[in-house]
C-alpha cells in the first residue's frame, strides 16, 4: 500500500484512480481495485480465457469476437492477445469490442502495464496507439497486429452502448467492479443488451463473480449458467452459454433512420463477395477495410490505372476537419481523422505511401475565420496533439515565413500522395481496369454487373 492510495480528495471525480501496492490502480469512487494485485494476469487467464474455452472457440475461424465491460487497463485484452498471437491455429481475425466509461490516461496505463513485463510486448503497442488525450464518448477503433487485431473502443456507460451496439459478439469478458460495488451496471438491462449483441449462433461468457445479480440477471436474459470454482481463494465464478436463437426481425435500429438514403442500411447477407465500381480513394479505401473483413473484392475501374481523376492529385492534404460545438458530426471527423491518422502513418512508416506529417495550419485570414478558429480552440485547446493556436508572430516563426496573420496549427497533420494511398489500399485486390459498369441488375447469384461490352 502506498501513500498516496490515500489521497482521495473532496473534488474526487468517479474516473479517478489511486495506487495500491506499487502499480495496481484502485478506484476510490467504487471503492475497488482494477485487478488482483497477487495474480492478476493468472486470474485473467483463469477466469476469461479458460472460462471461454480459449483458445480452443477461436480456432479455425476467420473472425472471432470477444465483448467485454470494463477495459480498464486492458489487461484482459492484452492476456487475449498473447493468447491469440501465440495459438497457430487462431481465427484470422480477432475482434475486441470494450465499453470504459471512465477511461484512464495513457501514463496510467503505462504505469498499470508495469506489473505483467511478460506482456510488454504487446502493452507496448497498445500504449502506441492510446491517444494523449482524454477519449472523448463514443466509438475508437484501432487496428493491431497489421490489420488482424481490431480493438474497438466503446467510451461510455456499459448499458447504454451494449444496448446501441450493431454486432455479434462470440463471447463475453462480464467485468466491471464487483456488483456490490457497483451494482448500477450489474443490471438486468445489461444482461440483455449483451444477450442481443451476441452472435446468433451461439455465445460464452464468464465472469470471476458468482453473485446472485449476476446469476439471475444473465439466466433472465437467456444464459445458461454454470459455477465453477473461482480464481485462487474465491470459491466460485460464473460460466454461461447463449444457445443459438433466430435473429429478431423487428429488432430496433441502432441509431435513428433519417430519410437520407445513406442511414437506410441494407440487411447484411451472407455473401461474402463484393464488387466496387470506381478505383479511387473511396473505391480503394472500402476494398481495403472489406478484404480486411475476409470478403473477396472485385474492383472495376473504367480508368487504365487507378487513381484517375480526384484521387490523382500529387498531393492532399490530411487535416482534421473540426467543429466548434461538440456536436455528434465533429467527434465523428475527429475520430475519423485520428482514424486515417493512424492508418496512413503506419502504411507511411512502412514506406508504402508517400506522405509527411509536417504541421498544417488554418490561418486566421477574416474576422470570422478568426471567431471560428477562436471556438475551435476554446473547445478543444487542451488536445494539444490535434489543435495549437499561434499567433501572427508564431506562426511565422514556425514557418519561416512572414505571415500577416496567425491561426490554429493542426501538429499532427501533413500531406499525403493520394495515388500512393490508393495503391496501398488496393494491393491484393482483384482489381479491373478499362471497364465501365453500365448495368446492376438483381439475379440468382446476388447482384449481375454489366460492363460496356454486355
Ligand atoms: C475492474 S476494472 C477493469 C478491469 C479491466 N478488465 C482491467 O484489466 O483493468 C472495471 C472497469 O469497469 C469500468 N466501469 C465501471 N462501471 C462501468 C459502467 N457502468 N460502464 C462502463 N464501464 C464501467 C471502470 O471504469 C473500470 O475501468
Amino acid at each position: 500500500m502506498t501513500a498516496d492510495q490515500n489521497a482521495v480528495g473532496k473534488d474526487q471525480k468517479a474516473g479517478d484512480i489511486t495506487w495500491r501496492d506499487g502499480d495496481v490502480p484502485y478506484s476510490p469512487h467504487f471503492g475497488d481495485i482494477y485487478f488482483n494485485p497477487k495474480d492478476g494476469l493468472a486470474e485473467t487467464r483463469y477466469v476469461f480465457l479458460e472460462g471461454n474455452n480459449l483458445p480452443n472457440a477461436w480456432q479455425h475461424r476467420e473472425n472471432f469476437a470477444i465483448g467485454e465491460t470494463g477495459f480498464g487497463t486492458g489487461l484482459n485484452f492484452l492476456a487475449a492477445w498473447q493468447c491469440w498471437d501465440s495459438d497457430a491455429n487462431r481465427s484470422k481475425r480477432l475482434h475486441f469490442v470494450s465499453v470504459e466509461k471512465y477511461p484512464l490516461t495513457r501514463n496510467d496505463m503505462i504505469r498499470a502495464h508495469q506489473s505483467w513485463p511478460e506482456l510488454s510486448q504487446y502493452s507496448k503497442k497498445l500504449a502506441d496507439i492510446w491517444p494523449h488525450e482524454t477519449m472523448l464518448p463514443g466509438v475508437h477503433r484501432f487496428s493491431l497486429a497489421d490489420g488482424a487485431i481490431s480493438l474497438t473502443l466503446l467510451i461510455g456507460d456499459a448499458i447504454e452502448c451494449w444496448s446501441g451496439y450493431d454486432g455479434k459478439i462470440d463471447c463475453w469478458f462480464l467485468d466491471g467492479f464487483a456488483p456490490s460495488r457497483n451494482p448500477e451496471m450489474w443490471h438486468p438491462d445489461l444482461f440483455a443488451a449483451l444477450a442481443s449483441a451476441s452472435c446468433p449462433t451461439g455465445a460464452s461468457l464468464a465472469t470471476y463473480t458468482a453473485a446472485r445479480i449476476a446469476r439471475d440477471g444473465l439466466e433472465s436474459a437467456g444464459f445458461e449458467i454454470n459455477k465453477r470454482k473461482g480464481f485462487g481463494y474465491k470459491r466460485d465464478m460464473i460460466t454461461a452459454t447463449l444457445s443459438a436463437f433466430e435473429e429478431a426481425d423487428n429488432k430496433p435500429p441502432a441509431f435513428e433512420i433519417a430519410d437520407d438514403p445513406w442511414f437506410n442500411l441494407p440487411t447484411p447477407g451472407n455473401s461474402k463477395s463484393v464488387a466496387i465500381i470506381g478505383g479511387g480513394l473511396a473505391g480503394a479505401s472500402c476494398a481495403d477495410a472489406l478484404n480486411a473483413r475476409g470478403c473477396f473484392v472485385t474492383l472495376f475501374e473504367k480508368a487504365d490505372q487507378l487513381a484517375n481523376a480526384a484521387s490523382g492529385n500529387p498531393i492532399g492534404m490530411l487535416e482534421p476537419y473540426l467543429t466548434v460545438d461538440d456536436a455528434i458530426m465533429g467527434r465523428f471527423y475527429e475520430a475519423g481523422y485520428r482514424f486515417s491518422h493512424r492508418k496512413i502513418k503506419r502504411l507511411a512508416d512502412q514506406g508504402q505511401v508517400e506522405a509527411d506529417f509536417c504541421g498544417v495550419i488554418d490561418l486566421a485570414t477574416s474576422a470570422r475565420k478568426r471567431e471560428r478558429l477562436d471556438g475551435l480552440i476554446a473547445r478543444l485547446g487542451d488536445k494539444t496533439d490535434l489543435v495549437e493556436a499561434l499567433d501572427a508572430n508564431q506562426a511565422s516563426e514556425r514557418f519561416g515565413l512572414a505571415l500577416p496573420f496567425g491561426g490554429v496549427f493542426y501538429p499532427s497533420a501533413g500531406w499525403v500522395n493520394p495515388p500512393s494511398v490508393v495503391q496501398a489500399f488496393a494491393s491484393g485486390i482483384d482489381i479491373h481496369l478499362s471497364r465501365t459498369i453500365t448495368c446492376i441488375r438483381d439475379c440468382d447469384k446476388g447482384k449481375c454487373l454489366t460492363d460496356e461490352n454486355g
